[in-house]
């Protein structure tokens, strides 16, 4: 697979992006991913608190995965695996998704090895910082589940103010509508 194309974006063409961040590296996802994207995407965690979708139970499924998420010629999103920059291994899943104008919405995983030492948080940062510069978006939002804390933490160390709640906003996973919490960050925010 090669690499993915241009995002049109708020008046801009953004070829595909690598970004850094400490001990990261976010590149556009490979189809040699989909062996570890099909272990990320059976882990209970990720499953619960990622849209619900049709099961994604083998190889091929995860190759549409990543397929869909290195072709960014839509111009609605930015998708970027999280590896380690020692070893390339990867760790997470880090996108912008419903770009529209100069808005959109921030979406991320990590894999339960690398959980907890602020890899979320850092991916979180690093595209929401690229965004602002290479994409000239205002706002980002980022919305999780009130019952998933970790995602609460990702989101305040990261910058992006809590908003309020939105009841019964979204069915995830676990194909129950959760209440949400709204964070979001805008350009101008310190
Ligand atoms: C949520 C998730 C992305 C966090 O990834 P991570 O790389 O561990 O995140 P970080 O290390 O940057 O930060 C995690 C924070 O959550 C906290 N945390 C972890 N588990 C927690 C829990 N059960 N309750 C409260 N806080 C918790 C950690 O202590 C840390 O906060 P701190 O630095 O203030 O101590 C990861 O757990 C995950 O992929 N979960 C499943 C998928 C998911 O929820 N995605 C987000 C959907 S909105």
């Amino acid at each position: 697979m090669g690499v993915a194309g241009p995002v049109l974006a708020h008046c801009r063409v953004v070829e595909h992006a690598e970004i850094t961040a400490p001990g990261l590296l976010l590149r556009p996802w490979r189809v040699e991913d989909a062996p570890a994207v099909l272990d990320a995407l059976r882990e209970p965690a990720i499953a619960r608190w990622n849209p619900r979708r049709r099961v994604t139970d083998d190889l091929a499924g995860a190759r549409d995965w990543i397929r869909y998420r290195a072709d960014w010629s839509g111009g609605d999103h930015v998708s970027l695996a999280v590896t380690s920059a020692a070893d390339g291994v990867l760790l997470g899943s880090v996108s912008l998704h419903q770009i529209h104008g100069e808005d959109a919405s921030i979406g991320y995983w990590t894999v339960p090895a690398a959980r907890g030492a602020g890899v979320a948080s850092r991916a979180v940062v690093a595209l929401t910082t690229w965004a602002f510069a290479e994409l000239r978006l205002h706002r980002v939002e980022l919305c999780h589940a009130v019952d998933n804390p970790a995602s609460c933490r990702v989101a305040e160390r990261a910058g992006y103010r809590a908003e309020g709640t939105l009841r019964e906003a979204f069915r995830y996973g676990d194909g129950l509508r959760h209440d949400e919490h709204l964070h979001a960050r805008l350009a101008t925010d310190a």
